[in-house]
């Protein structure tokens, strides 16, 4: 008799311990974090040492897709703006300043020319830039659009003064919006561009048929819209008057796709 009751409670042990194990598998097979970590890799600009980087970027935005969250940390988004920055060193016409990526102070990008047509004044760009432009802003002409370079080339002492004048009306916080640090400019590039229609302010581009003009045919000269609506990316608030120069293969591709140059270049360029 006592040996039934031990046979009996040996048996319910075992059998609750195999329920138990079975549970925790289970568990374990939906835990989410198994499944993301499977999933970040199979892009190619996927790094192996950012891997906690992408998972505690999905666990602040969830609802991003896991591509975005790769390109998003690539990018340096789950630091904060200016806190780890690197040097640009190379001119390219596909070179990435941003708030991330600063110009030494004695960079002089390649081939800067004088424009003098289509410009409020004489003004610097790079050649290839400049001639993209010119042809752009004749086409345009033709069709009855009037478009002229405002700002173009910028040295870093002349960001330098803006910034400060901007910083000292509105404090650093809202300048840091629409302005870039001395050194974070692309206007430093000779590849950026603000523009006007030659009647209304900078900005107030955005309300022209010029702006409508530029967002149709600008790809097609090698120019993108580098500081779109509501971007989350680029740190800096919708300038429809700032255009940046990257050729006709790469705006193209960004035009089709609606992306921002930083999604571009960590997605094709990222090394
Ligand atoms: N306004 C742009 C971001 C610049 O200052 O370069
Ligand atoms: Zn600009």
């Amino acid at each position: 008799m006592k040996k039934g009751i031990w046979i009996m409670v040996t048996l319910i042990i075992v059998f609750s311990i195999l329920c138990l194990v079975r549970k925790t598998r289970k568990e374990i097979i939906k835990t989410p974090k198994k499944v993301l970590q499977l999933n970040y890799n199979k892009y190619s600009f996927y790094k192996e040492e950012y891997q906690n980087r992408y998972e505690n970027y999905k666990i602040k935005f969830p609802e991003l897709k896991t591509k975005d969250i790769v390109l998003r940390v690539n990018m340096g988004l789950d630091h904060g703006f200016y806190t780890e920055t690197s040097e640009t060193k190379e001119f390219s016409i596909l070179m990435l300043v941003n708030k991330y990526h600063y110009v030494s102070s004695d960079f002089v990008p390649d081939n800067l020319v004088l424009v003098s047509e289509y410009a409020k004044d004489d003004m610097y760009l790079n050649q290839e830039c400049a001639y993209a432009f010119i042809k752009m802003a004749k086409d345009a002409e033709i069709d009855g659009y009037n478009i002229r370079a405002i700002s173009t080339y910028r040295t870093i002492e002349y960001q330098e003064n803006l910034y400060n004048n901007y910083v000292k009306s509105d404090g650093i916080e809202k300048a840091d919006t629409y302005s870039a640090r001395p050194g974070y400019s692309e206007h430093h590039t000779g590849l950026a561009i603000d523009v006007d229609n030659r009647v209304l302010s900078y900005n107030n581009f955005e309300n022209t048929k010029e702006f409508t003009w530029m967002m149709e045919n600008a790809y097609k000269y090698g120019f993108i819209l580098r500081y779109p609506k509501d971007s989350t990316i680029t740190g800096y608030i919708y300038e429809p008057w700032h255009f940046r120069y990257v050729g006709i293969e790469v705006a193209t591709y960004i035009h089709e796709h609606n992306i921002t140059f930083e999604e571009y270049y960590y997605e094709f360029l990222d090394k």
